[in-house]
């Protein structure tokens, strides 16, 4: 196949591109270079796709499959009056984040509601906590049915993404922590659900997607677990016998400013309920019946930590640091014998 990604330089868009050149297809990234290379065995043709005549770069070119992970309605726009004619197969990489209703457990992409799409003047998500991301997606989802038909393009809304080269502190904050032993805070309940895709599974799916002809909107996550299954499965990973997990219930957690998600003083993956309840708990299924596969966990894990040990420099430092930890779990302790 000859693809086109459109991105390439990180993350999913190089995991990808990796995976393709692999499976022997011959593979063009088209990205500026800013946040990183593609990889070495693919062609990179450097675009900026901020300017309208960005892609004039690939012009005469035809593409089998293209698969495009922006997140700036000007640049989905842009590539589809470029390149939708000149390609068999489109895949747009969008997001959970699309969805109205974060609430409700076991939505499926086929009938749950989605935001409004962003205001005509909005084209890219804003400021640190990237306001109108959802937003912008769903504006671009509809860019591309529009021009492709409802059913002409691959439309993959993904879960949490997870793996080597992750430049988030969520999945990478676990595997370090339970790598580093002792008392480990966690958050919630046993019970509370987690969701992820691992994101070499995801590039196989969205190459899968473009050599069979798959279309439609689906979710791009994996199934969801229990939070007890995912430290287990953390600690398994590393080779962690019997880790010493403290469940902190999240009232207690939120009163001291331990926060949701990612970033500083949080603890990454942890969302309250029952008002996040369906973030981390979405439906797969439609996803596994179309050919998404799903690696072990521990694969998942090993992954990270390799990539983490030999690219430290780039592994994004979040979460709750050790002396806060140890200090919520020594209250909490208190609180509990008191
Ligand atoms: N991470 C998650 O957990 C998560 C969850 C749900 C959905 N998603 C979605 O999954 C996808 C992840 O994609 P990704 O990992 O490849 O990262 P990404 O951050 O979406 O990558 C953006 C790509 O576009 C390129 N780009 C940005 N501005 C450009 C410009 N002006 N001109 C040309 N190229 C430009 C970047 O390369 P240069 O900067 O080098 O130009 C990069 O390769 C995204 O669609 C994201 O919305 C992620």
């Amino acid at each position: 196949m000859r693809i086109l990604v459109l991105g390439g330089t990180q993350f999913l868009g190089r995991a990808l591109a990796r995976l393709a050149v692999a499976q022997g297809h011959d593979v063009t990234c088209a990205a500026r270079g800013v946040s990183g290379a593609a990889p070495a065995e693919a062609r990179f043709v450097p675009v900026d796709r901020d300017d309208p005549d960005g892609l004039a770069p690939l012009a005469g070119e035809s593409f089998d499959a293209v698969v495009d992970v922006t997140r700036q309605v000007s640049h989905a726009r842009h590539a589809l009056a470029a390149l939708a004619d000149k390609v068999g197969h489109w895949s747009f990489v969008s997001t959970i984040s699309v969805y109205a209703d974060n609430t409700t457990p076991g939505q499926n992409a086929a009938d749950a509601p989605v935001l409004a799409p962003a205001p005509p003047d909005v084209d890219g998500p804003v400021g640190p906590d990237h306001r109108w991301y959802g937003e912008c997606k769903v504006s671009i989802e509809r860019l591309v049915r529009e021009r492709l038909g409802e059913d002409g393009a691959f439309i993959c809304r993904a879960g949490l993404i997870v793996g080597a080269e992750d430049p988030s502190d969520r999945f990478p904050y676990w595997v370090r922590r339970l790598a580093a032993g002792g008392e480990v805070l966690a958050p919630g309940r046993p019970t509370d659900r987690v969701q992820f895709v691992d994101v070499a599974d995801l590039a196989a799916w969205l190459l899968h997607a473009g050599s069979t002809g798959l279309a439609g909107t689906y979710d791009g996550t994996g199934p969801a677990m229990s939070r007890a299954d995912l430290l287990a499965g953390v600690a398994a990973g590393l080779g962690v016998a019997d880790p010493a997990l403290t469940w902190v219930d999240q009232d207690f957690l939120l009163a001291r400013d331990v926060r949701e998600w990612s970033g500083e003083r949080a603890l990454p993956l942890w969302v309250r309920l029952p008002e996040w309840g369906g973030l981390m708990d979405r439906d797969a299924r439609p996803a596994l019946d179309a050919g998404l596969t799903v690696r072990p966990l521990s694969d998942t894990v090993r992954a990270t930590r390799a990539w983490m040990a030999a690219e430290p420099a780039a592994v994004r430092q979040g979460g709750l640091d050790p002396a806060d930890e140890a200090a919520v779990l020594a209250e909490w302790q208190a609180v509990r014998d008191g």
